[in-house]
């Protein structure tokens, strides 16, 4: 097996001391919240994988229609030297610019970044054994703090799929934005992609399946904190809920506590009670109209050069060129 190369932007001390602090800010706040990225270790990002594959959670298969539609376009318009993907997980849909970039006989390296270790490897070492010729070179780091730490050559197309910049908040949906402007020179690309407004019930079963993985997936964050704060949650005194906001326009994923409740954070020096029915919120997950994804690109310091959704629209995926900002 073919091992690639990977940098390693975050040891397991500072991990623990971040997880820390954004426990400490989240439970004690008026409105309880813990930031998406601690649902990502090992066994959160398997459980990501199923969620890709319930017919519920469409977003996968939409923007995989999408990329099998326009790679193509994408390594034509383009010219990649570099494919940086951000978020990366398992990088399945990916393949579908990797073939078409490598097909056009531009590329010579690809640079997937995510927090999960795990995730990474697997991926990394799949892609390397099936791009002969392809310098992979996996960063663990976070898309938030590391994305000066990048390599390679330009130009490069940085592509940030599966809806994850729905993840953030408005404001930091922003600031992350223009700090991806900021590490490309101009001319240089991005690739997007957003989910897009539908039906409440619709975005509402996607992030509660029949099968109750995406609650499995929603409760892993307890368990990360048990495991290394040595918190102690017990997972079934709270329950899954997927709420659509419709004046955010985004999906809520909460665990709202069953009853009243008291839990011990040893590792983070903290005591949090629950009155029954409380809930701490646990991911946004922002859907888009076409106008706003131009406005705010347009607002980074990116021009919006190709707008494509799937033969539903349901799913934009934008490549987005740096301009003069
Ligand atoms: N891009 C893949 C995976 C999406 S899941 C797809 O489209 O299917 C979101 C991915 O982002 C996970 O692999 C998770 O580990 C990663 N992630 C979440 N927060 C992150 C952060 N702050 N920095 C880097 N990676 C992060
Ligand atoms: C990674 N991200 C885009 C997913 C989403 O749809 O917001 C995470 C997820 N949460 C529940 N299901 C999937």
């Amino acid at each position: 097996m073919t091992e690639p190369d990977l940098d390693h932007h975050r040891s397991g001390d500072a991990v623990t001391e971040e997880l820390r602090a954004d426990v400490v800010a989240g439970l004690t706040a008026e409105q309880k919240w813990l930031p998406p990225k601690w649902f990502y270790d090992a066994e959160g990002s398997e459980l990501f994988e199923k969620i890709t594959q319930l017919p519920e959670y469409y977003p996968t298969r939409s923007e995989r229609e999408v990329l099998a539609a326009h790679a193509g376009d994408v390594a034509e318009l383009t010219g990649a030297h570099t494919l940086v993907e951000l978020g990366s997980g398992s990088s399945e849909k990916t393949r579908l610019l990797l073939d078409a970039l490598t097909k056009h006989g531009t590329l010579a390296a690809f640079v997937p970044l995510d927090v999960s270790e795990s995730a990474l490897v697997d991926a990394a070492r799949s892609i390397s054994a099936d791009y002969p010729g392809l310098e992979v070179r996996g960063v663990v780091g976070d898309f938030t703090q590391h994305l000066d730490l990048l390599p390679g050559d330009g130009p490069r197309v940085v592509a940030f799929l599966g809806g994850t910049i729905g993840n953030f908040l408005p404001a930091e949906r922003a600031t992350f934005l223009r700090s991806v402007r900021e590490v490309l020179d101009e001319g240089e690309w991005l690739l997007l992609g957003t989910d897009l407004v539908k039906d409440a019930e619709t975005l509402e079963r996607a992030y509660d399946d029949a099968a109750g993985v995406t609650a499995e997936f929603d409760m892993n964050v307890l368990r990360v904190l048990n495991a290394r704060l040595g918190a102690n949650f017990d997972l079934d005194e709270f329950e899954h809920v997927s709420h659509w906001d419709a004046e955010h326009e985004w999906v809520e994923m909460r665990l709202r506590a069953r009853r009243e409740l008291t839990v011990g954070i040893p590792g983070a020096d903290l005591t949090v009670r629950f009155a029954a029915g409380e809930h701490i919120r646990t991911e946004i997950s922002a859907k888009f109209r076409p106008g706003g994804v131009e406005a705010e690109l347009a607002a980074a310091g990116f021009a919006l050069d190709q707008w494509w959704t799937d033969s539903q629209q349901r799913f934009g995926v934008s490549l987005a060129r740096s301009v003069r900002g």
